[in-house]
């Protein structure tokens, strides 16, 4: 099998990607196993995308880990992955540190169990003075709820008068959401063969290229995220351009 690495241009990758990492249960289900196994091994994927990514030089890598609607599931399968989220985080720290990878976290954090909330908060004090990959780790996290919360700080600072409505800007919105100071993702892949979005990072994902593959993520693997990338570098990017103008100039934001 022909390594699919030697095709990716480095000089054109993104440098954010975020991926909603679906299909852990169908996958365990079609093995005759139970939903939680395919989230375990749904963590071998993590680690071994992860590990593309910063081989890669990739700046930020959002991973869609637990969405606000999530907390919905069965009781018993949100405690596990709740769980393996921290017995992952608390396993891992250490390499993630070693390996230059800085832990963020977006979403929700005070839902989340306390537990989770004190690995997290270590984990990413382990890694702040970390230079190389951004591992973004969405957790009960919802973009409608994200936009909510931006437009409501933005109207409150608006009433205290410290700012005038015609300041309101996208830079200004941008600050407000829970990815302030990140680039906004050019590549969203999903995996399992679902064609949604699924209330994840909907104002980020405004100029993405959106990658949609059948692979369930326990299966995805790195070919898998080289394959994404060669489709990505090969479609044009054209910011509301036309062809012609994005063949002359190298500005799409200008
Ligand atoms: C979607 O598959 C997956 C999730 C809701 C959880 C994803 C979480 C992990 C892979 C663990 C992440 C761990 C770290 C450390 C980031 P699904 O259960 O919706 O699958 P289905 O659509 O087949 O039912």
């Amino acid at each position: 099998m022909t390594d699919l690495l030697t095709m990716v241009d480095r000089s054109k990758l993104p440098k954010h990607i975020a991926i909603i990492m679906d299909g852990n249960g169908r996958w365990a289900r079609e093995r005759g196993e139970d939903r939680v196994y395919g989230h375990y091994e749904g963590v071998v994927s993590v680690r071994e995308i992860v590990d593309a990514c910063g081989e890669l030089g990739i700046d930020y890598l959002t991973l869609y880990a637990f969405s606000a609607e999530n907390w919905n599931r069965p009781k018993a399968e949100v405690d596990a992955l709740m769980e393996l989220l921290v017995n992952t985080i608390r396993k891992e720290v250490d390499d993630l540190k070693k390996n230059n990878v800085r832990l963020h976290v977006i979403g929700d954090f005070a839902s989340l169990p306390e537990v989770c909330q004190k690995e997290m908060t270590e984990a990413m004090e382990i890694t702040s003075m970390n230079t190389g990959l951004n591992l973004v780790l969405a957790l009960s996290y919802s973009a409608r709820q994200e936009i909510l919360f931006a437009t409501r700080k933005i109207a409150e600072m608006a009433q205290s008068g410290t700012l005038k409505p015609e300041d309101i800007n996208e830079d200004l919105f941008q600050r407000c959401l829970n990815t302030a100071g990140f680039p906004d993702p050019e590549l969203m892949i999903r995996t399992s063969g679902e064609n949604r979005i699924s209330n994840f990072l909907l104002y980020q994902l405004a100029y993405a290229e959106l990658y949609f593959t059948p692979v369930h993520w326990p299966a995805f693997r790195k070919q898998n995220l080289y394959e994404a990338l060669l489709d990505y570098q090969r479609r044009e990017r054209r910011f509301g351009k036309t062809s012609e103008q994005i063949q002359t100039d190298f500005t799409p934001h200008a």
